[in-house]
């Protein structure tokens, strides 16, 4: 039996991609990507049907269907060993999320944090937004993943792309393979810089709390210098009791390598003043060469085009298959 696996993974296409999408998703895709046996095939997508989900300027979408992308490649994803493609380009993701509201119970979507989260910020929630989980179950059962390399966040909505498995499966036969969620090992959330309570997003109006990739040197000074910080003044990695200094330990571990334990030690001793200079020295290093990297890809306009069309012609002949074993599957075959 062949060992190699398929993966699968993406964002959204809502916003200027952050650190915490760095460190929690596109990092491990790198890795992944890194361990490539011949024979695995990898599937990054823009999430941009889900964009919609919530009010959204089309403009702006416009410039985040290119913008993520190149974002992508420039830390480290490579166009030649994988496929980058918009969900929007390829009809089966809509077409099956279709069949999956179908056999959905609303109870299970009524679960969802996400949901419940965002739907409370929305002045009317849409019925894209509550259906979310099951296009992203499409977006992965199309394909057969393996794996599901995501931040933390999208366990639940991984989990329940498993329980629609088990469902579809039950009620049509063995169609669909259950993905497994993987995450990064030693990081698990991003939190804002303003308040950590609060997981840094793409959408967080309060912009400080926010480390884009595309912020200059001087904006990320200035954001880490005014990051909040705990009661006391010594620098030690307590999530529960210290989770503002802790998380811009998380923060500099990512982009340094070094464990949290070792960074905290190094700076037990230093004032929250000094520390949070020498992390924001360390992201502004980080970043630069993958800023560069960025800058050199959009300078050709025709370049994202041109892997966005590549990646979406594989993704189509990977699901159209699946698509017809669906067909004949609940009835809608001739
Ligand atoms: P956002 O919440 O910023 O809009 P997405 O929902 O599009 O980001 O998430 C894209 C990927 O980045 C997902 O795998 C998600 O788990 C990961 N991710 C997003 N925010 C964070 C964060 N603050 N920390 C770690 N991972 C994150
Ligand atoms: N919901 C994911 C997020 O917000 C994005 C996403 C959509 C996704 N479809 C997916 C991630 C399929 C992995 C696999 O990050």
């Amino acid at each position: 039996m062949s060992n190699s696996k398929r993966i699968l993974s993406g964002m959204q296409t809502s916003g200027d991609l952050h650190i915490g999408n760095y460190l929690g998703a596109i990092n491990q895709w790198v890795h992944k990507q890194s361990e490539m046996e011949a024979g695995d095939e990898f599937l990054f997508m823009l999430a941009d049907l889900h964009a919609i989900t919530v009010a959204y300027d089309p403009k702006l979408l416009q410039q985040y269907r290119r913008d993520v992308p190149a974002w992508y490649i420039a830390c480290g994803i490579d166009p030649k060993k994988v496929s980058i493609f918009a969900q929007s380009d390829n009809p089966d993701h809509s077409y099956l999320a279709w069949i999956f509201n179908c056999i959905t119970p609303m109870g299970w979507l009524e679960r969802m944090t996400q949901y419940k989260d965002k739907s409370q910020k929305q002045e009317r929630a849409s019925a894209g937004l509550f259906s979310y989980p099951t296009l992203m179950a499409a977006d992965i059962l199309l394909y057969d993943a393996d794996e599901v390399p995501v931040g933390d966040d999208q366990k639940q909505h991984v989990e329940l792309a498993r329980d629609i498995v088990q469902r579809f499966n039950t009620l049509f036969g063995e169609i669909f393979k259950s993905p497994n969620f993987v995450s990064q090992q030693n990081f698990t959330r991003m939190m804002s810089l303003q308040d950590a309570s609060k997981k840094m997003s793409k959408s967080d109006l309060q912009q400080g709390g926010v480390i884009r990739l595309a912020d200059s040197p001087d904006e990320i000074m200035k954001k880490i210098k005014r990051a909040v910080t705990d009661s006391g003044d010594r620098v030690s990695y307590d999530p529960i009791q210290k989770p503002a200094i802790s998380n811009l330990l998380a923060l500099m571990s990512g982009v340094t390598g070094d464990s949290v334990e070792a960074l905290s030690e190094k700076y037990t001793t230093s004032g929250y003043g000094d520390f949070k200079n020498d992390v924001a020295e360390a992201v502004v290093a980080f970043i630069k060469p993958i800023q560069a990297r960025y800058a050199e890809i959009t300078a050709d306009r025709s370049f994202i085009d041109s892997v966005l069309d590549a990646g979406a012609e594989k993704a189509c002949e990977i699901s159209s298959k699946k698509i017809q074993q669906v067909k004949d599957a609940i009835g809608m075959s001739r």
